[in-house]
């Protein structure tokens, strides 16, 4: 029976998911099956984009005559003639004899290559720029060669902007009736796939990919159709983002992925030893066994870390088959711009380091870092300072880089008190933000009003300032990264309450939460009363005494909303809530959600409250007592009143939002 989806009332899905496939290609195990994507477009005339694997072509022929209703196919156009996509092209055209080819020039050598067909009169060929209108639909042509044969081809509709982009942009993975992108958390569940299908099938082909992404950047796209996997309708520049890391050799990420080869487990316990330490000093280290894992992931990892270490021991006077397989996939795949660091084993004549140096000389950007470390047999005990100099040497690379420029302060005006008057760091303009964290599987999370871009070029850069009596600062000096979310003008003073007000030593911050997403980085965000979600990367951190220094490249970032952002001018004249009044001078109806207060005895029952929108239920009816005024201080941050009959002591810091004594003003309550 057939088994179809509706990519847009005139355009069809009539693929087919293969979960039964071992490898793909012959090569790539595929956990998650994966889908052979065909198109059927219904307009004046009828058109197929590509056709599927011949595992599957039962049910994309019951597909295809259904759609079709008894109308005849009256074309096919053929992007890329892999038989993942053409195998069923001959009994396609066989079944359909009306149909002509829409076809390149080397695809067309290609069908003949395959199939003995007689396609006299049944082609079309194009070339770059040339264009194809089907009724309402008109088609321009873009040649792709090498994205992933080099006959491929791409096409873009230009009424409804659908650019079909045969391999480009698939993926690994059945589609599970999930058609579209938004149907599933892509970067949380599949990008990982995504990743391992784009690096070891077209990996080696960086350039041609980026001269691709050139062409399709000047296109206005609202739809991408590829042959595998899901079709994009949204965020889809998210998705280029990776394919701009990816086809540049740039990593995703700083961090290790460390690929051992261990016969009988000494070289593994190196490994071990060195990726504890590695993860001591705070360095990301994803791990595989070479005799475990298959290549593929492996490559995939490569890719996506910016260091590599590869360990293995000496075997037939080489290196052991699984790490000289795999250093010969890294090197097939054009793996370009990384830093590597080696450690070899051998009993009598240790080679290995040799020959895997010989193996990856010629990746271009390929960086040696650290002594290649040599075991013999097993690590000696005094071998372990070695391991220390190899993580420590990493870890410097990946940790806080010094200043680039040497600044002398020059000779000039002293620093007095006198000269400053704090009223003018009122009148910058600051966002207000939500910074969010994970350590140890635990949610982190504060109010910032500090963050802001200071660097342009790729990877952007931002900045955070925490202060330091903060827990989230704490736990961002752990993780090494944070979220930023950015507060709307609608966010509710609870909002600020919740991330704001209390201490993540004393409270989870997230409990009661009607949401948890993550980004990819596996960091909560705040999807409500927010407009964007940055995830970032520490790369540089400075002390300034109250404060820590964030600065962070910019790895992820997406928009959430069109609402204006919040800033903190906003805060305080729209959303905080005025103060109360003392309550010897006045009656007041008290929001407990957001904290308005409206004065007056009497709060009208169909009384809406202007910040958080509640009704009168909400309201907690203040009547005053009469009692002797207060002398005390009061924080300008966050509104707390400390009673206290002379000076703060110098050390003071507020309970509520830890900021210290030259905040608080004195007052009476
Ligand atoms: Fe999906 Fe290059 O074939």
């Amino acid at each position: 029976m057939y088994c179809t989806r509706k990519v847009q009332d005139d355009l069809i899905w009539v693929g087919a998911d293969d979960r039964r496939l071992p490898f793909f290609e012959g090569v790539y195990g595929v956990p998650d099956g994966v889908s052979y994507n065909s198109y059927l477009l219904l307009d004046e005339k009828t058109v197929l984009f590509d056709t599927v694997d011949k595992a599957v072509y039962g049910v994309f022929l019951e597909n295809l005559a259904h759609e079709l209703g008894g109308r005849k196919l009256d074309y096919v156009v053929v992007h890329h003639m892999e038989p993942d996509h053409a195998a069923t092209l001959e009994l396609v055209l066989t079944r359909y004899p009306e149909a002509t080819v829409i076809c390149n020039a080397k695809i067309q050598t290609m069908i003949q290559q395959y199939f003995p067909l007689d396609l006299t009169g049944r082609v079309m060929l194009v070339k770059e720029g040339d264009t194809f209108s089907s009724g309402r639909h008109s088609f321009t042509f873009v040649m792709a060669p090498m994205v992933h044969w080099p006959e491929v081809m791409m096409s873009y509709d230009t009424t409804d902007k659908i650019l079909f982009t045969a391999d480009a942009f698939g993926s690994f993975g059945a589609l599970n009736g999930r058609l579209f992108n938004d149907e599933v958390d892509f970067f949380g569940e599949c990008l990982d796939e995504a990743r391992r299908y784009y690096t070891n099938i077209v990996g080696k082909y960086g350039p041609q990919v980026q001269a691709v992404l050139k062409k399709a950047a000047k296109l206005d796209i609202a739809l991408v159709c590829p042959l595998h996997g899901f079709v994009w309708r949204s965020h889809f520049g998210d998705y280029l983002e990776k394919y701009l890391l990816w086809s540049s050799y740039t990593p995703e990420e700083n961090s290790v992925m460390l690929a051992y080869a261990s016969v009988y487990g000494h070289t593994e316990n190196a490994a071990n030893i060195l990726a504890a330490k590695l993860v001591e000093k705070g360095v990301k280290v994803r791990m595989h066994d070479t005799s475990v894992t298959p290549a593929s992931f492996i490559v995939s990892d490569a890719f996506r870390c910016s260091h590599l270490v590869f360990a293995a021991t000496t075997y037939n006077a080489g290196v052991f088959v699984t790490m000289e397989n795999l250093l010969h996939d890294i090197a097939a795949h054009n793996l370009q711009n990384r830093k590597v660091a080696l450690i070899e084993n051998g009993s009598w004549a240790p080679t290995s380091g040799k020959v895997m140096t010989d193996l990856l000389s010629g990746l271009k950007g390929l960086e040696f870092i650290g002594d290649k470390i040599t075991l013999k047999s097993a690590l000696a005990a005094n071998q372990m300072e070695q391991l220390e100099a190899l993580a420590q040497a990493i870890a410097d690379e990946l940790a806080p880089k010094p200043a680039e420029v040497e600044f002398a302060a020059p000779a000039g005006t002293a620093f007095s008190v006198d000269n400053v008057d704090n009223k003018v760091f009122s009148k910058f303009s600051y966002g207000v933000e939500v910074l969010t964290t994970v350590v140890d599987g635990k949610d982190y999370g504060c109010i910032i009003n500090t963050a802001g871009q200071v660097a342009s070029a790729d990877p952007k850069k931002i900045t955070i300032s925490c202060i330091k009596k903060n827990h989230t600062c704490d736990m961002v000096m752990k993780a090494g990264r944070f979220n930023i979310s950015i507060l709307t003008e609608d966010a509710p003073y609870s909002l600020f309450q919740r991330f704001g007000f209390q201490s993540g030593r004393d409270v989870d911050k997230f409990a009661d939460l009607p949401y948890d997403v993550r980004t990819s980085n596996g960091i909560r965000y705040i999807p409500e009363f927010t407009n964007a979600v940055l995830s970032c990367e520490v790369i540089d951190v400075k002390d300034l005494e109250t404060q820590t220094l964030y600065i962070a490249n910019v790895v992820e970032a997406k928009v959430l909303s069109s609402a204006p952002s919040c800033t903190y001018g906003y805060y305080h004249a729209h959303i905080k809530p005025k103060k109360n009044p003392a309550p010897e001078q006045k009656e007041c109806w008290v929001c407990k959600v957001c904290g308005y207060v409206y004065e007056g005895a009497e709060l009208p029952d169909d009384f809406t409250c202007p910040l958080c929108k509640h009704g009168k239920d909400e309201f907690e009816h203040v009547v005053p007592e009469v009692k002797p005024k207060q002398k005390g201080y009061v924080c300008s941050i966050c509104g707390h009143f400390e009673p206290c009959d002379g000076e703060l002591p110098a050390d003071y810091v507020c309970p509520l939002c830890h900021h210290g004594k030259e905040d608080f003003t004195p007052a009476e309550q």
